[in-house]
C-alpha cells in the first residue's frame, strides 16, 4: 500500500498551524487543505496519515473529507475549473461556459479530460455573484467571464 507524507515544506506549515489551533478537531480542515494543496486530492492513504497526525481514527477524517464538497476524493486534472451554477451565474451564462468545456475539451461537470489536464465542476454559489458569470480556476476567482475569455484561458493551458 502506498503511503502519504507531507513534503518538508508542508510539514513545517503543519507544525506552524498546530500552534494556532486549540485541539485536533480544529486542525482537521487546515490539515485536509494542506494535503489537497500537495496532492490535488485526498487519498485514503492521506486520510490515514492525517488520522495518525491528529490522533483520530481514519473514519473520523473520512467523515469530514466527504462532508465538504471542496475536497477532491479522487485525482483531478492539473487545472480545476469550478463553474458557479447558481442563479446569478446561471442567468448570466454559466451554462454556456459548461457547454464550451463539453464541446471543446470533451468534459462535463465531474469529469477529467483524457490528457489529465482539465477537471470541470459545477458548484453552488461561490459568493461572487456581482461578477457573474464566474468560475474558480485552481481556486482563483475569475469574474465577469465569457465563452471567449474561457477559451483564451483553456488555450493558454494547452
Ligand atoms: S451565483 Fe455565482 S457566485 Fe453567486
Amino acid at each position: 500500500m502506498k503511503t502519504f507524507v507531507f513534503t518538508k515544506e508542508n510539514e513545517e506549515k503543519f507544525q506552524e498551524q498546530l500552534k494556532k489551533y486549540p485541539n485536533s478537531d480544529a486542525m482537521m480542515l487546515p490539515c485536509l487543505w494542506l494535503v489537497q494543496e500537495q496532492e490535488n486530492w485526498i487519498s485514503p492513504e492521506a486520510m490515514i496519515f492525517i488520522a495518525n497526525k491528529l490522533k483520530k481514527t481514519p473514519i473520523q477524517v473520512y467523515e469530514v473529507a466527504t462532508f465538504y464538497t471542496m475536497f477532491n476524493l479522487k485525482p483531478i486534472g492539473t487545472y480545476h475549473i469550478e463553474v458557479c451554477k447558481t442563479l446569478s451565474c446561471m442567468l448570466m451564462g454559466a451554462n454556456d461556459l459548461i457547454k464550451f468545456m463539453k464541446d471543446t475539451v470533451g468534459i462535463e461537470p465531474g469529469q477529467t479530460s483524457e490528457d489529465g489536464k482539465f477537471h470541470l465542476s459545477a458548484v453552488e454559489c461561490l459568493g461572487a455573484c456581482g461578477g457573474a458569470p464566474m468560475f474558480a480556476f485552481n481556486g482563483v476567482y475569475k469574474e465577469n467571464q465569457s465563452v471567449e475569455s474561457l477559451k483564451k484561458l483553456v488555450e493558454g493551458c494547452k
